[in-house]
């Protein structure tokens, strides 16, 4: 049997890190490459869908160049990016490692040192992958959870709290899946059913994640196809 594709199907993704300005030099950030995030895009493209990556600041470069890249520096840019792209989109992938908080105040000059202690305020960012979720046409949204301990829980407890279809967990003690070019993900739905996808190569991953995302929109689509007076969309 070959592998359900996203042909028709509109993906947006999300990859990198965000970096958050204190001063013209200076800047918050965290250790995302974006390999995920673009092995992702990349995946999604080979599976025939029409993809858009808004990526935060990173080293990766895109071999398809059917994929439409945006690049942003900061949460805020990303949200609005995403928000501008949202129209029409089946399938939401975030996967970026925004930055959970940004500094109150972007200084226009270069902070000199002065105290022998310095305190930044900083203020909570708007949750992208939250914001998707509560659109009233919301797409299939699937999000990330990097946790360095109780994996799982904190994993189901960010799928419900941002009310999305998946999350693709993974363990981020010890050097694990920052910054590296393999990775291993559970998959957990807000049915309950939970899915391994075992140590491999992120670009080997992804094309797994795909696979499980087309299989989940295939089976709503047939499901909502069989019951009467339903669309058959998942965005019902
Ligand atoms: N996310 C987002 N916008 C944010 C923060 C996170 O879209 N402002 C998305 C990420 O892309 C990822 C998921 O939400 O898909 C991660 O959830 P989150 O709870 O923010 O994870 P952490 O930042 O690791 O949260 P915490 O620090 O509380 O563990």
């Amino acid at each position: 049997m070959t592998a359900p594709t996203l042909a028709g199907k509109r993906v947006l993704v999300t990859a990198g890190p965000t970096f958050e300005d204190i001063d013209p030099v200076r800047y918050l950030a965290n250790r995302s490459s974006g390999k995920m995030g673009f092995a992702i895009a990349e995946a999604a493209a080979t599976a025939a869908a029409e993809v858009v990556l808004i990526a935060g600041p990173s080293q990766c470069q895109l071999q398809n160049p059917a994929i439409r890249r945006v690049d942003v520096r900061s949460a805020l840019q990303m949200l609005d990016a995403v928000m501008s792209h949202i129209q029409g989109i089946d399938v939401f992938i975030a996967c970026a490692a925004v930055a959970d908080y940004r500094p109150a105040t972007l200084v226009d000059e270069k902070i000199k040192k002065s105290g022998p202690r310095m305190q930044l305020e900083l203020l909570r960012n708007p949750d992208i992958l939250a914001n998707v979720a509560a659109l009233p046409q919301a797409p299939f949204t699937v999000g990330f959870a990097a946790e360095t301990g109780t994996v799982e829980a904190h994993a189901m407890h960010k799928l419900k709290q941002k009310r999305i279809h998946m999350i693709a967990a993974n363990c981020v003690a010890d050097g694990q899946g920052f910054d590296r070019s393999d990775n291993r993900l559970l998959l957990l739905f807000a049915d309950g059913r939970r899915h391994n996808l075992g140590l491999q190569s992120k670009t080997a991953l992804a094309r797994e994640l795909i696979t499980v995302i087309a299989t989940e929109l295939k089976s709503a689509a047939t499901s909502a196809a069989s019951k009467p007076g339903r669309p058959s969309t998942v965005n019902a």
